[in-house]
């Protein structure tokens, strides 16, 4: 009886102390095994950002649907196979998330460098900040140690990211289920301030809402029609798309969100109003709280120790 116990206590402290220490996030991660690996994913970064200037939106996205769909694993950058349906035609995803080629390019990169040490997942965490910081936002530090899943959910995917129709309840409920705040919500939302957007998912808001600015529905009618052009580009920020700064809340306050969620934030009596007001008088406010928001996003139930695998592909399972 007493050899069993003790190893079971050990392995009990084991596990106790990977929880601690060991099996967290940390900034350091690589800093022993990979240490170019930040600054091989910063140079590629900016060269797929100055190649084309949408990447930089594409690439903080990618982030986002990662991280909502069972915490960021690198689930979401998974191929389908005959065996196996990945996250990619979800209908959030579908025609929609871009950056596949620029995630190979790092990877490959890094895999030259330090073969099978730096995550798929990592990876997008870090190509999200520095395409925020090179686009004008703000920077923090990516917390790093993630593992990339050996799985992905479909099924999930098209139901944890909310769709641009959903209300703010359902906003804050979705944001809630990830263990985000509505006001993590309402910064992280201000990632719409680059980047653009298919008329498919504006279509009914520029016919069937009434709080859109007259000449700004004009003008998208123009391009999206009732029916067809599904796939007709418009910015989410129509006065900077390229640039990471507080444009998005003032177009807020003047009816001028793409999005139906996006006006969601704002329509003069709703319970973010506030938040959205106090993020166009104070952008360095906006940045402090998106900076904290993208970390505690990062966070979501990442897999650690020897949990899933670095993959070597971030496309396919090892
Ligand atoms: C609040 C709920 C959100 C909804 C309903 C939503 C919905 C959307 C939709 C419909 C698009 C356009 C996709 C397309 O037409 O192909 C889009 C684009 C984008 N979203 Fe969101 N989003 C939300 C939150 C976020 C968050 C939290 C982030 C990042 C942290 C983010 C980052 C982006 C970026 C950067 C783009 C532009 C991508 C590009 O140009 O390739 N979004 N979003
Ligand atoms: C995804 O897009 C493709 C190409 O447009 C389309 O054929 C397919 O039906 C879509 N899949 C889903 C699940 O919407
Ligand atoms: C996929 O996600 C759905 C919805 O969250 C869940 O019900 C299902 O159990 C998941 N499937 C697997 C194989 O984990
Ligand atoms: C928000 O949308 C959900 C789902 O469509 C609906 O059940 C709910 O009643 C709506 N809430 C408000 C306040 O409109
Ligand atoms: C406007 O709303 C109606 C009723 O919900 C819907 O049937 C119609 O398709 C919407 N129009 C557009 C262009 O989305
Ligand atoms: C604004 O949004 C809130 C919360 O969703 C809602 O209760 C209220 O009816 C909306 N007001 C207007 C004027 O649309």
């Amino acid at each position: 009886m007493a050899p069993y116990s003790l190893v079971c206590r050990t392995l009990i402290i084991f596990a106790g102390l990977c929880a601690v220490a060991q099996c967290k996030l940390s900034s350091n991660h690589y800093s022993s095994t990979c240490p170019e690996a930040l600054s091989i994913v910063n140079n590629a970064v900016i060269a797929a950002i100055k190649k084309e200037t949408r990447i930089g939106a594409s690439l903080l996205r990618l982030h986002f649907h990662d991280c909502f769909v069972n915490g960021c694993d690198g689930s979401i950058l998974l191929d389908d196979t005959a065996s196996f349906t990945g996250e990619k035609t979800a209908v959030p995803n579908n025609n929609s998330v871009r950056g596949f080629d620029v995630v190979d390019d790092i990877k490959s990169r890094l895999e030259k460098k330090c073969p099978g040490v730096v995550s798929c997942a990592d990876i997008l965490a870090l190509a999200a900040r520095d395409s925020v910081v090179y686009l004008g936002g703000p920077s923090w530090t990516v917390e790093l140690g993630r593992r990339d899943s050996i799985t992905a959910n479909l099924t999930a995917a098209n139901s944890d990211i909310p769709a641009p129709t959903s209300n703010l309840s359902v906003l804050e409920t979705r944001f809630a289920a990830k263990g985000l705040s509505v006001k993590d919500m309402v910064a992280l939302s201000g990632s719409h301030t680059i980047g653009l957007a298919r008329c498919t998912t504006f279509r009914s808001r520029i016919y069937n809402d009434s709080n859109i600015d007259g000449t700004l529905a004009m003008s998208l009618q123009r391009k999206c029609p009732r029916s067809g052009n599904d796939n007709k580009l418009a910015g989410l920020d129509a006065q900077t798309p390229t640039y990471f700064d507080n444009y998005y809340y003032k177009n807020l306050l003047k009816g001028k969100g793409l999005l139906h969620t996006d006006q969601e934030l704002f329509n003069g009596s709703s319970s973010t109003d506030s938040l959205v007001k106090k993020y166009v008088g104070n952008p360095s406010k906006f940045f402090k709280d998106f900076a904290k928001a993208m970390v505690k996003m990062g966070n979501i139930s990442p897999l650690t120790g020897s949990e899933g695998e670095i993959r070597f592909n971030c496309r396919e399972l090892n």
